[in-house]
């Protein structure tokens, strides 16, 4: 089949390298020039692991291309996704401004029946405001179908969501784009669940607000933990064997980031909102999400307030392992309220550097994980890298000014790191 990608980020790169490797033949269009460049020279503008190998094999098979010509790639498509991003606005609602010029640019093209895929995490209604723009503006006669199809991959492990997901997610009004849709996606034998198109995009919004809504549970939990004498990580264990509850999303830490569930957490308030319901559970995860970030600053404060120039060493930029998204990290709220209170800082992430430095330039970066720990005051473990699991601990010890390590993502164990003559404080333990 051939597929046009709009959008060739995060979700829409993968998703056209996938694809591409189960056999459709992909165009990829995004209007930012310089990523076309680079992927037309088999460069990746993303880190994401099993990628580069997808790309080279798929675009030598000629079954993968890159272009700036979006007229044409539409045209030359059955299959149209619209994968672009959708960032907040300043209010909390998803900023559609891309998602609609999309649209606008695939009416100008329209030449014949297309199926039109809406990839973007989007606001329930959105299906229908891209199929209106499009009859408004389609410059022939031809029929066309908008179909919600959200995506649920990871950064850091996206290749194998895609190929093993647990479903896909088809919100559909007619069948011929039904049948199609299911045809795009038989080669990767995943449960379809077809829906309206208006359930479609609930489900997306639905199932982070949900994941969001355990992993500030669980900070909670921690947060009592800590002043009772519990240990967060003995008892997510405990819970997560009951199968109702399920052991993932039970990691305390120092709450969610990345570029999707901040804001969808916040634009399904504002859709709810504008329904004229208060979504309260929603707006309390919301609340304690931004609260469990500056906990750690206060236990970092609480330990540097009394020293003469402190140095701190930050351990992880990324929101997460395995990816270079630093998109509303919890590392870049903690660097800048340091920051304010005059900390000299020095960090380091085996990815996210570069990302980082653009939006903080003015930090040490380090080029290894122990020029990060050395003549610091303290350590703070900010993203549960493997690298910084199988740290050599007495380098650390030998390296630092104190052997204190401030740990927001509970790596270590802590009666081990005691014993290896360290001052370990991890979160609800
Ligand atoms: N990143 C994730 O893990 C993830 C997971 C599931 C869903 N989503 C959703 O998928 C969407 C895309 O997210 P992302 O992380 O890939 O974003 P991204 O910012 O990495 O990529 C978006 C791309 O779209 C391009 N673009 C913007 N407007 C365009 C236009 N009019 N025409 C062509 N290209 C255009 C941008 O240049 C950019 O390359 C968002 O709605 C997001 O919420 C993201």
């Amino acid at each position: 089949m051939n597929v046009c990608m709009i959008g060739t980020g995060y979700v829409g790169l993968v998703t056209g390298i996938c694809l591409a490797h189960i056999g459709h033949n992909v165009t990829c269009v995004d209007i930012d020039t310089h990523k076309i460049e680079m992927l037309k020279k088999g460069e990746l503008p993303i880190f994401e692991p099993g990628l580069e190998d997808l790309l080279k094999v798929n675009v030598s098979d000629k079954r993968l291309h890159f272009t700036n010509d979006i007229k044409q790639a539409v045209q030359n498509s059955q299959v149209i996704f619209i994968a672009v991003g959708t960032p907040p606005a300043k209010d909390g609602n998803a900023n559609l401004t891309n998602v609609f010029e999309a649209a606008h640019d695939i009416a100008a093209a329209l030449n014949e029946y297309k199926v039109i895929v809406n990839k973007s995490t989007v606001p329930v209604g959105t299906a229908e405001k891209v199929s209106e723009i499009i009859q408004k503006n389609k410059k022939s006669e031809t029929d066309f179908s908008v179909v919600s199809n959200p995506e649920f991959l990871k950064e850091g492990s996206a290749i194998k969501d895609i190929f093993e997901g647990d479903r896909i997610v088809i919100g559909v009004e007619d069948q011929n784009a039904q049948a199609i849709m299911e045809q795009l996606y038989k080669p990767l034998s995943i449960p379809v669940y077809v829906t309206d198109v208006k359930s479609a995009e609930m489900i997306k919004y639905a199932s982070n607000a949900f994941l969001a809504t355990k992993i500030s549970f669980i900070n909670e939990i921690a947060n009592v933990c800590e002043k009772v004498g519990a240990d967060i990580t003995k008892v997510a264990g405990g819970m997560g064997l009951d199968k109702r509850i399920g052991a993932s999303f039970l990691n305390a830490g120092l709450g969610y980031g990345g570029s999707c569930f901040p804001k969808d957490a916040k634009a399904l308030v504002e859709t709810a909102k504008q329904a004229g319901y208060h979504f309260k559970i929603l707006n309390a995860v919301i609340e304690v999400n931004d609260k469990q970030k500056q906990i750690m600053v206060d236990k970092i404060s609480k330990y540097v307030s009394k020293l003469n120039n402190p140095v701190v060493g930050i351990l992880g930029l990324a929101f997460k392992p395995n990816t270079d998204d630093i998109r509303e990290a919890p590392s870049l709220y903690i660097i800048q309220k340091l920051k304010e209170q005059g900390i000299k800082l020095k960090a380091y992430d085996p990815i996210a550097m570069e990302n980082t430095k653009i939006i903080i330039p003015d930090i040490t970066y380090c080029s290894n994980l122990y020029d990060a720990c050395r003549d610091v005051d303290v350590v703070v473990i900010t993203t549960e890298w493997e690298e910084f699991k199988n740290m050599d601990l007495d380098i650390v010890k030998d390296s630092v000014k104190t052997p204190l390590i401030i740990d927001g993502r509970n790596i270590f164990d802590p009666i081990q790191m005691n014993q290896k003559g360290f001052k370990y404080i991890s979160i609800g333990r």
